[in-house]
C-alpha cells in the first residue's frame, strides 16, 4: 500500500497533502489516478489530465479515513479510494453538461471545448475504469455500495432537470434530491473504507450514516457558495443555479415568506432572467436572513454526523473525521 504507484514524473495534486496523517496513503491514490490517466488513449489523457490535476479530494480521503479508523491501510481502501473519485469525477463531466457549465476546477469543462457527445464518453469512460478496478481487485462489497451511489446520483440529477423553474419545489423535495445526487456517494465512500478496514456491519451502518449527513451538508454549502463565493476560488461558475432554474435551499427559504414570494415568484421562474434581476435577489438571500438559515441547517447535519459516529472506537482518524466534518461547514471553495 505504501508503495507509490504510478510515476514520480507527472504533475500531482496538493491536495494529497492536505491531511498530514494520510498523506503517504494519498500520495498512492494520485499517483494511481496518474498512472490510469496517462495510459489511456491520447485523446482521452488530453481531456483528463488537466481536471485531475485538480480537486479537493474528499471522496477518497473519507475512504481512507473511514478504513483507517479499523485497521492499518491496505489495498482495498486504496483502490476503493481511487474507484470513489473516478465515479465522482465522471458524475462531475457529467454534471457540466446537464448544467450546461463551462468551468470547473478553474479549466473550460469538456462539453465546452469539446462538445456534450466527447464529454459524455469522457465520463463513461472514467465509469469504466472505476468498475474495471473494483472488479479486477475483487472489491465486492465497494463495488455495491458505489454502485447504488450511481443509481441515486442518476436518480437525483432527473428529479433536478424535472424541477428546474418548479418555485413550488418544498424543503422535503430539496432535501430528497441532495440525498441522492451527492449525500449518497459521499456516504457509499465511508462505508467502501470502513469496510475495507474490517468494520463490523454496525459500524459500516454508522459510517454510511455519517457520510450522509455529511453529504448533506457539503451540498448545502455548495449551494450557499454558488451565490456567495468567489469564481477563482471555487473554480467554476457562481450564481448558476438560478440561471440554470436550480431552485436550491436559500431561494426555497426566501420564497417561503410572503413579501419575497409576491416579488420574486415570477422572476424565479423566468428562463430569461435579467442580470440585474439576478443580482437584486441574491441581495435579498442575504438581507432576508435566507442564505442564514440555510447555513444554519448546513450545521445541524454536520452536528448529526459527528453525534452518529460517536460509538466507533476513538482513533486519531476518527478526530479527523469529525474535523473533516466542521471543514465542511467552514470552506470557500
Ligand atoms: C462538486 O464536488 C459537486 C458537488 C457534490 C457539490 P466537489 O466540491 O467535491 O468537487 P471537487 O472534486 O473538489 O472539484
Ligand atoms: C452536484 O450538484 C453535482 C453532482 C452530484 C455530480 P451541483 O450541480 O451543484 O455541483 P456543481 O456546483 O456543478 O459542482
Ligand atoms: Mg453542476
Ligand atoms: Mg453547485
Amino acid at each position: 500500500m505504501h508503495r507509490a504507484l504510478g510515476t514520480e514524473n507527472s504533475v500531482i495534486n496538493p491536495a494529497f497533502e492536505d491531511i498530514p496523517q494520510i498523506a503517504a496513503e494519498m500520495k498512492s491514490v494520485e499517483y494511481e489516478l496518474i498512472r490510469i490517466i496517462g495510459e489511456s488513449e491520447d485523446l482521452i489523457r488530453q481531456l483528463l489530465t488537466d481536471l485531475f490535476c485538480s480537486g479537493k479530494r474528499l471522496r477518497p480521503k473519507l475512504v481512507l479515513l473511514s478504513g483507517l479508523c479499523f485497521s492499518h491501510a491496505n489495498e482495498k481502501m486504496l483502490y476503493s479510494a481511487v474507484a470513489a473519485e473516478l465515479i465522482h469525477t465522471a458524475s462531475l463531466i457529467h454534471d457540466d453538461i446537464i448544467d450546461r457549465a463551462h468551468y470547473r476546477r478553474n479549466k473550460y469543462t469538456i462539453n465546452f471545448i469539446c462538445g456534450n457527445h466527447t464529454a459524455v464518453l469522457a465520463g463513461d469512460f472514467l465509469f469504466a475504469r472505476a468498475f474495471e478496478i473494483l472488479s479486477k481487485k475483487n472489491l465486492i462489497k465497494s463495488m455495491e455500495y458505489l454502485v447504488k451511489a450511481i443509481q441515486d446520483m442518476c436518480t437525483g440529477e432527473i428529479i433536478q432537470a424535472n424541477d428546474l423553474f418548479n418555485t413550488n419545489v418544498s424543503e422535503k423535495e430539496y432535501f430528497d434530491k441532495i440525498n441522492r445526487k451527492t449525500a449518497s456517494l459521499i456516504s457509499a465512500c465511508c462505508k467502501a473504507g470502513a469496510e475495507s478496514g474490517g468494520a463490523p456491519e454496525t459500524d459500516v451502518e454508522l459510517l454510511g450514516l455519517f457520510g450522509r449527513y455529511v453529504g448533506y451538508a457539503f451540498q448545502i454549502m455548495d449551494d450557499i457558495l454558488d451565490v456567495t463565493g468567489d469564481k477563482k476560488e471555487m473554480g467554476k461558475p457562481v450564481a448558476h443555479d438560478i440561471e440554470e432554474g436550480n431552485i436550491t435551499l436559500p431561494f426555497i427559504y426566501l420564497l417561503q415568506e410572503e413579501r419575497y414570494s409576491i416579488k420574486y415568484l415570477d422572476v424565479l421562474c423566468d428562463k430569461n432572467l435579467i442580470a440585474g434581476a439576478k443580482d437584486e435577489i441574491i441581495q435579498e438571500l442575504h438581507k432576508s436572513g435566507s442564505l442564514t438559515k440555510a447555513y444554519n441547517m448546513a450545521v445541524f447535519f454536520v452536528n448529526k454526523a459527528k453525534e452518529v459516529i460517536e460509538p466507533i472506537p476513538d482513533s486519531v482518524y476518527k478526530d479527523i473525521l469529525l474535523a473533516l466534518s466542521d471543514e465542511v461547514i467552514k470552506r470557500t471553495h
